[in-house]
């Protein structure tokens, strides 16, 4: 592997080979960058924008954008912060978010970048939507109250196990998750426990039945390291 090309990321050195980009490259070097729409197991698709970085006084998604040699890139640096901390607030309010009685509760990546950040409340007001729960499968339930539209159910159900079980429908405030089935329930769609998408969602939203808080407080994921130290420990390219 050809580490010899680097760029700066808040002043520290970051190695990187061709190609990859500056998330890549700076988490495979222990530096965590904020991140919700981005499974590195999946091609980025940079819709969230938590990831933003600043390359030459411009913005970027550091999951899509590709790293060069000499680059000076700002990370963490208090607008930075704000942005993020806005950008997961807005995540609460255009959902409905009730995080003491969700299963996911500890293991919810939405929830962990909310307290990285230190979020202290939602600031915007609330929208209350209404969103339907689909429980009709007897495997999945889909609460799209806690869906954050990161998009990779749809990717994964399409790129992964080809069966194109989920798609966003409508724009703005309005778009959602639609299950392509007769009825549009997931208990008639193609989703299995075997499908790669079925395990896939980072916050509450798709989650299986029958494991409801399996795992006690103490014991979970970010009970044991915030997200920032869990996801670097566990990234891998
Ligand atoms: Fe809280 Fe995450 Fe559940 Fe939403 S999905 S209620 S943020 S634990
Ligand atoms: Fe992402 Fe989960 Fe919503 Fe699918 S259901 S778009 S995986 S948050
Ligand atoms: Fe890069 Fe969402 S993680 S845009």
């Amino acid at each position: 592997m050809d580490h010899t090309k680097t760029f700066f990321l808040d002043g520290q050195e970051i190695p990187f080979k061709e190609g990859q980009t500056v998330f890549d490259a700076a988490m495979a070097a222990g530096v965590y960058i904020p991140h919700l729409c981005h499974n590195p197991d999946y091609e980025p698709h940079s819709s969230c924008r938590l990831c933003t970085v600043i390359v030459n006084g411009r913005p970027f998604a550091a999951c899509t954008q590709p790293a060069v040699a000499g680059q000076m890139i700002q990370n963490d640096t208090p607008e930075l912060r704000e942005m993020r901390r806005t950008l997961t607030q807005m995540l609460f309010v255009e959902g409905n978010h009730y995080c003491p009685t969700c299963e996911k509760s500890g293991h919810c990546k939405l929830q962990a970048t909310a307290y990285d950040l230190g979020l202290q409340d939602n600031h915007f007001p609330q929208f209350f939507p209404k969103r339907e729960v689909d429980a009709s499968h007897p495997d999945f339930v889909l609460d799209r109250d806690r869906c954050i539209l990161c998009g990779h159910c749809v990717r994964v159900s399409r790129d992964v196990d080809r069966k194109c079980v989920f798609a966003m429908t409508h724009r703005g405030i309005k778009t959602e998750i639609v299950v392509d089935s007769p009825t549009g329930l997931l208990k008639d769609s193609r989703l299995t426990m075997e499908d790669e998408a079925a395990n896939v969602c980072p916050v509450g939203a798709l989650m299986p039945k029958r494991k409801g808080f399996q795992v006690p407080i103490g014991e979970r994921p970010y009970d044991k390291a915030p997200i920032r130290v869990d996801s670097v420990k566990n990234f891998r390219i």
